[in-house]
């Protein structure tokens, strides 16, 4: 952070500091009442202390102008912004049904100059919180002091990491090919990844606790409005590797409409890198269909062995999908949105699709993951029974 301005080390300051202590103090509020989901007549002057702070610094900022601080340090800088925008609309100090242009004029400004110039939706994204969150002295940067929140993003941040070790490997078979004897590394390496994946979701699922999750971590995730738009909420799900294992496997497909739909959502919502990655893999072929095409060479050892580890690769990605389906939106979306009180409903999803539409995309993505037998949609359960039956039998 050497080459940025002083407004911006100030608004940076403020985020990690004043920001981070309203927040926990609203959300202690709300947390004391019957119905914890109502943000309503509660806290008023700390939310106007939060709203003029937040203001007054990006007002400074505004005015500075675009002063080419670097892409790092404009998408940091957009992500505090970002950060104080969900910080308003959690605390219904904006609210999208409510308006129909952003009542934080300047904010919207600011997100827009720096989400177009970089190539960014002009919203915080996950990355912002996660992957590209840098800590000062051991604290990295987060809504509140809850130490519900800080687990959440600790084990979303191990699972994309997770996630893109396992798309990095696989993507550096495509030049070597589905024979090479390194291949056989790499499909390692992606099992090892995935497994990794599927023990940190498994800590998250035991510790996580849902009420707190439910009410005071994911309501920052909203859907808000930057000027006239709104913009969906942020994800794990928003970068490139986990479409890219997807796609590299061979379970997903880039020309299916459904698909391909929830692609072209979330590009922007992704870094410029993970944008090139995506785009690139959408072009190559799959390792499914490298494999059934070498059915021929069956009685040769490295197919024996390189498909093994290929189809080990595949259960695994469909076991993740199903954990996260299974457990984590089951126990932290579903059930708690099923008590909630019904004037609250149609708050309850980050993406803004109600809750029935969301939940039977994510069982049709956990389907197509693991290629279970479906004749409604298109999944590879019968390519991967053909391919079982070519391995030796032991
Ligand atoms: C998307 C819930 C943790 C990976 C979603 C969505 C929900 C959800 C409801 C749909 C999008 C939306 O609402 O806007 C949860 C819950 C979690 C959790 C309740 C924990 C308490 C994680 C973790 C990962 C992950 C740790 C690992 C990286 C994904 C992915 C998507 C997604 C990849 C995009 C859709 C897809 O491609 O499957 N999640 N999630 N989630 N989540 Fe999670």
């Amino acid at each position: 952070m050497d080459t940025v301005t002083a407004n911006t080390r100030a608004f940076d300051q403020w985020i990690r500091n004043e920001f981070c202590q309203l927040n926990s103090e609203l959300e202690s509020l709300y947390w004391q009442q019957d119905d914890k989901a109502n943000v309503e007549n509660l806290g008023d002057d700390l939310k106007q202390t939060l709203t003029t702070e937040g203001n007054a610094l990006i007002t400074s900022l505004l005015a500075e102008g675009n002063t080419d601080e670097g892409f790092d340090n404009a998408f940091n800088l957009l992500g505090n912004v970002g950060l104080f925008m969900a910080a308003c609309r959690r605390h219904e100090i904006t609210e999208p049904t409510r308006e129909t242009v952003s009542p934080l004029t300047e904010a919207s400004a600011l997100a827009m100059h720096i989400g177009a110039s970089i190539g960014v939706t002009p919203r915080f994204a996950t990355a912002h919180l996660t992957t590209h969150n840098s800590a000062i002295n051991g604290v990295y940067k987060r809504f509140t002091d809850l130490p519900d929140e800080a687990l959440f993003i600790d084990y979303n941040t191990k699972g994309i990491l997770a996630y893109k070790r396992a798309a990095d490997a696989l993507l550096k078979i495509q030049p070597l090919g589905i024979s090479h004897p390194i291949t056989a590394d790499l499909l390692k390496v992606a099992k090892q990844a995935l497994q990794d994946v599927l023990d940190s979701n498994q800590i998250l699922f035991e510790r996580l606790d849902t009420d707190r999750f439910f009410y005071c971590v994911r309501p920052y995730y909203k859907p808000y409005r930057v000027g006239k738009e709104v913009y969906r909420g942020a994800n794990a799900g928003d970068f490139a590797g986990i479409n890219v294992i997807d796609m590299q496997l061979g379970l997903c497909f880039a020309n299916e409409p459904s698909y391909s739909q929830m692609l072209v959502d979330k590009f922007l919502y992704m870094m410029p890198e993970d944008q090139t990655i995506l785009r690139d893999c959408m072009r190559r072929p799959s390792l499914m269909d490298d494999f059934l095409a070498a059915k021929d060479a069956h009685r040769q050892q490295w197919y024996q062995e390189n498909l093994q580890l290929f189809l080990d690769v595949c259960k695994l990605h469909g076991d993740t999908a199903i954990a996260h389906h299974n457990q984590l939106v089951e126990k932290y979306i579903r059930v708690p949105s099923m008590s909630m009180m019904q004037q609250h409903m149609d708050k309850v999803t980050a993406s803004g699709p109600p809750l029935p539409a969301l939940l039977d995309g994510l069982e049709k993505l956990r389907d197509k993951r693991c290629a279970a037998k479906r004749d409604d949609i298109r999944t590879r359960y019968q390519d991967i029974e053909d391919l079982k039956q070519t391995l030796d039998k032991r």
